[in-house]
């Protein structure tokens, strides 16, 4: 049997995220009409023997409760939020729920970042761990030399594929190879966090006995019961045989901004067309909008006929589009208003925002500058004719007049 836990972070984390982790848990924001966590919760319906999804998190549990319950429902896999009372980072959360993991008697268990958007190649990976044995195998793939420094870095056996070496977040370059943050290991991984702290108690109690500046070192350090799972048990254990790699060719971004949250839209919203076409809407119905491209529309929002939508626009529940309005490049959150004529352009537009007629809010289209995609927080009212480009707008503001490259505080 197969476990899954995906990590899904805390209030905390996510900072990047804001105006739009505001209003939700960053986990659940949705990318193509589905909540960021539902791709990789979905992905996990293909490994074969799977008995539990866990999410683990420090968010309250209130927050996951309905999602989690109806997932479970939907997908027939149980799905469970466990909540870290803090912290513990990437292996020391994984490490705190072990009896809960270990429950299944599992065979494997595949740990997912929740922030990443990628096809998760999981029965693939799952394969290729089983014919390198080891401990781990880690989903990796080639990123541009100049973008590397942001994650991972790694260097594997270009035969056996084996993990030579690795370091996080380099400040000189190591390797154009990067780690995807999603893993397949045995339960002997628990035993390596173990090791970790072990190490970490050991290191403490020669600190207490040998005074003064062991002292200053020890308030610098990190908490015994904090493990990384790059930095503690990743860079350790390379070169050991007990970590493996598995490239994938296909899409994979790491989603830490709003700007990016479009684009990986964008990619899910690909994907629909060979995973879940029924998600799609479709062009064909004369007495619908226009569509072009991929496109989400949530069966309660009421788009008007002569709206043209596309491509790359997820239009979430409750939302109306108007007549004659454009809309192209865009997440449109629950509850929005679109009225006649406007246009919405490489933005994304809160819970309960609304924009006036005539009016335009659009980003230049650039998802990795922090002014490239506009963004509208909750409740933000666009009046008549006003023009809003590259600017980021906090809840309850109201625009009357036009705006260009700024924060609206
Ligand atoms: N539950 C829980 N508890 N989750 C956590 C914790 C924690 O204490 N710390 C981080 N996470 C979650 C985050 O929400 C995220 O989904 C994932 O673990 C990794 O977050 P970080 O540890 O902040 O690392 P990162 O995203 O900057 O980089 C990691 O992922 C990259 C791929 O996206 C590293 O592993 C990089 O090497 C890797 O390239």
């Amino acid at each position: 049997r197969v476990v899954a836990v995906i990590m899904v972070g805390g209030p905390t984390k996510g900072t990047r995220f804001r105006p739009l982790s505001l209003n939700v848990p960053k986990p659940l924001f949705p990318l193509a009409g589905q909540p960021m966590v539902h791709h990789p919760i979905s992905a996990c319906r293909r490994i074969p023997n799977l008995a539990q999804i866990y999410l683990i998190g420090f968010y309250e549990e209130r927050e996951f409760a309905l999602y989690v319950s109806s997932i479970s429902n939907e997908l027939r896999v149980p799905v469970r939020y466990l909540r870290e009372e803090k912290p513990r980072g990437s292996a020391g959360g994984l490490y705190s729920f072990r009896d809960y993991i270990l429950e299944d008697n599992p065979s494997h268990i595949f740990l997912l970042n929740c922030d990443v958007c990628c096809s998760f190649p999981l029965p693939e990976m799952l394969d290729a761990h089983k014919i390198y044995g080891g401990m781990g195998t880690v989903l990796v793939i080639k990123v541009s030399a100049e973008s590397a420094h942001q994650f991972g870095e790694l260097v594997a056996d270009p035969i056996t594929k084996e993990l030579l070496h690795y370091t996080e977040k380099p400040e000189t370059f190591v390797s154009e190879l990067i780690n995807c943050g999603v893993y397949v290991f045995t339960p002997a991984i628990f035993a390596a966090i173990q090791d970790v702290f072990m190490q970490r108690r050991g290191k403490a109690e020669l600190r207490r006995v040998t005074s003064f500046e062991a002292l200053q070192s020890a308030t610098k350090s990190i908490p015994a019961d904090y493990v990384r799972l790059d930095q503690d048990i990743l860079s350790p254990l390379a070169g050991k045989k007990e970590l493996y790699t598995y490239e994938t060719l296909d899409f994979w971004e790491q989603i830490k901004t709003p700007g990016m949250s479009l684009k990986c839209s964008a990619l899910y919203l690909h994907q629909f067309r060979y995973t879940s076409p029924h998600l799609l809407a479709s062009g064909n119905n004369t007495k619908r909008a226009a569509i072009t491209g991929d496109v989400y529309i949530h069966p309660s929002a009421k788009v008007h006929p002569t709206a043209k939508i596309g491509p790359n626009v997820s239009i979430s529940a409750n939302a109306r589009i108007g007549a004659g309005a454009r809309l192209i490049s865009c997440i449109i959150l629950d509850d929005v208003e679109i009225l006649e004529n406007a246009v919405v352009i490489h933005a994304i537009v809160g819970w309960k925002s609304s924009v006036g007629k005539w009016s335009r809010v659009q980003g230049g289209g650039d998802y990795n500058a922090k002014l490239g995609v506009t963004i509208l927080g909750e409740s933000v009212a666009v009046e008549d004719e006003v023009v809003v480009i590259n600017s980021i707008v906090l809840p309850n503001k109201t625009l009357n007049g036009s705006v260009q490259e700024e924060i609206i505080l």
